[in-house]
């Protein structure tokens, strides 16, 4: 895992996220890593759960007092029309979306709120298509608030660079 995943600071979604907030509003964050925006949410007052396939992530989480669960975004263990904001940064393009957005908008309630950043296309150094993720068919019939694609590139060393094509949007149900 690249290291600006170990940031103790909170990311610019999270600080933009708390504007779509209210105080009593539940959150649920998909693949929380660090813990640090789930934290932040925690420390701003809100209601937050987590949720993280990695049991190391899980247990230094639940050792800051977030209530985190080790699971997976396919298949959430949550009852359907639980939270009022879902936030999954970094994390979808892992996941089969054909799962993990309709697990998504079931634990939704109704008009609440996916804030979600993913990847659409990884290029290497040479410029090669390394990875590549049509969400368009997932977005289909859904109601999107906000929609923006932007670049990103991680250098880790000289030899190590990799151009991301990120979504981020935000989904109503
Ligand atoms: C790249 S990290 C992003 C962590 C954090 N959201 C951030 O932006 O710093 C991806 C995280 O997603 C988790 N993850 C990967 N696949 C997952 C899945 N199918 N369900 C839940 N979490 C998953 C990993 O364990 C890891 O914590």
């Amino acid at each position: 895992m690249n290291a600006h995943y170990l940031s103790e600071k909170p990311s610019k979604f999270a600080l933009d996220l708390i504007n779509y907030l209210k105080t009593n509003n539940n959150l649920l964050e998909i693949g929380f890593g660090n813990g640090t925006d789930l934290l932040f949410f925690e420390n701003q007052g809100f209601n937050v759960k987590g949720i993280d396939l990695s049991e190391e992530f899980v247990i230094k989480a639940k050792s800051k007092g977030l209530g985190v669960i080790q699971s997976s975004a396919e298949s959430l263990p949550y009852l359907e029309n639980t939270f009022d904001i879902i936030y999954s940064k970094n994390v979808l393009h892992f996941t089969d979306l054909n799962k993990s957005i309709k697990e998504i908008f079931r634990v939704l309630k109704p008009n609440g709120l996916a804030y979600l950043v993913l990847i659409l296309q990884t290029k290497s150094k040479n410029n090669k298509i390394i990875f590549e993720l049509d969400v368009e068919p997932y977005l289909k019939n859904k109601k999107v608030i906000k929609k923006k694609e932007f670049i990103k590139i991680d250098e880790e060393g000289t030899n190590n660079k990799h151009t991301h094509k990120l979504l981020f949007c935000i989904l109503e149900k």
